[in-house]
């Protein structure tokens, strides 16, 4: 069947023109279109190479096109792609296995989905069924996904005043003590959950305090509120450990995985803990959840971390680039902090300029608000490779 309609455009349009043309208009593009990646590097469609401290957003951990993962999800893909939760599959059953191995025993259960944000949707079903409460606590700059569910925890006024109403009864509160007291005084018997990023990216790249972690989250857990940890952008051993909870020695509710989880792939988790209680079949489901493509991947992903000890590599590389750039002592910066690999530089200006000068200079970074510039570069990154980055940004802040 010939197509109903076939838009005019011109051949000579450049991909970044075609994708502003006929793409759906609500991301900002920036002027350079990947096409090719390797390790640490992604390369343009000049030839230009780049070392990407995007990783699609925290999401090629191993670097790009990595042999295993490439292999394994070629040979998945001529295996079976497609094999719905409600058949069974070899590789899902492996996948959800090996992975509540790297939790307590605590976490019994996983449910497989596709993003970040509809890790988040899941949690919040699976907290609201298991409390019968439909109030939920979360932290001011926190970011928790974009779809309406997920969009409802997240703080940014501008990413939620045009959708109002979210969902009913969120509290966004301060990180600190007194206003969680203050929350549960006032609001307490309606909050069925209390949803928190370890180390908030999108945020700022701003890293929670021990003391207030571990005393909100007792005073929420004592009241029969559930935690839900969201890891979608720190887990995977990001922060120099394989959970960034782990670095607070706590034990949430429920913890929500995506990004690097597939490295590349699409996929997200929703690992849960026995407080939660038994979901009933059909209560939530997704076609593309857990298909053997994505668990594949995910499997791969495991060994080559586990393997490679790239928790550690992020730890050790990661507190060499972040004390690079924090010894120069640079007077456009007022401060560099994160935890492994998950790197915020505060400058004392916006930062939005420096996209593009380091983008002349061969580095891809983002920002986390407007004065900071955020680094998430591969996990298999070498030493070598952070001082490269840590040569590009000290001369471009300096200049
Ligand atoms: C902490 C956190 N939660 C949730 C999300 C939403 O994930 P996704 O974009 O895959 O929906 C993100 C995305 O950046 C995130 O950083």
């Amino acid at each position: 069947m010939a197509p109903l309609t076939t838009r005019k455009f011109d051949e000579a349009m450049t991909p970044r023109e075609r994708e502003l043309a006929f793409g759906a208009g609500t991301y900002m593009k920036r002027d350079i279109t990947l096409v090719r990646g390797e390790g640490i590097y992604a390369f343009d469609n000049s030839g230009r190479k780049y070392i990407d401290c995007i990783s699609g957003i925290a999401v090629a951990a191993l670097g790009h096109a990595h042999p295993e993962l490439v292999k394994a999800i070629s040979e998945q893909a001529g295996a079976i792609m497609s094999a719905p939760e409600l058949l069974c599959n070899p590789v899902r059953a492996e996948y959800q296995r090996r992975l509540l191995e790297y939790f307590p025993e605590s976490y019994t259960r996983v449910f497989l989905c596709n993003s970040g944000a509809e890790s988040i949707e899941g949690a919040l079903k699976f907290a609201r069924f298991t409390t019968g409460k439909f109030g939920i606590a979360a932290l001011k700059k926190g970011f928790h996904g974009k779809t309406m569910g997920a969009l409802s925890p997240t703080a940014e006024p501008k990413y939620r005043e045009p959708f109002q109403p979210l969902l009913p009864e969120v509290h966004h509160v301060s990180p600190d003590v007194a206003s969680v007291e203050e929350l549960l005084k006032d609001h307490g018997d309606k909050l069925g959950c209390f949803i928190f990023e370890p180390l908030q990216g999108e945020g700022g790249i701003n890293v929670q305090d021990e003391t207030f972690v571990k005393e909100a989250i007792a005073l929420f857990q004592a009241r029969g509120i559930l935690v839900i940890c969201d890891e979608v952008q720190s887990g995977f051993g990001r922060t120099g450990r394989m959970w960034a909870h782990e670095h607070f020695n706590i034990q949430p509710d429920i913890v929500c995985l995506a990004k690097a989880i597939g490295g590349g792939v699409p996929m997200g988790a929703i690992v849960i803990g026995e407080k939660i209680a038994e979901l009933p079949p059909q209560s939530h489901t997704s076609t593309f959840g857990g298909n053997p493509l994505a668990s594949r991947a995910g499997l791969c992903v495991l060994d080559v971390i586990e393997r490679d000890k790239l928790v550690e590599n992020a730890r050790n590389i990661g507190e060499h680039l972040a004390s690079r750039i924090r010894d120069a002592d640079l007077k456009t910066v007022r401060e560099v902090r994160g935890k492994g690999l998950m790197i915020g530089i505060e400058l004392k200006q916006r930062a939005g300029q420096y996209i593009q000068l380091c983008a002349d200079r061969g580095l891809l970074i983002l920002l986390a608000g407007t004065r900071v510039i955020r680094l998430l570069p591969p996990l298999i990154i070498s030493r070598e490779q952070a001082d490269e980055i840590a040569d590009i940004l000290i001369d471009v802040l300096s200049a």
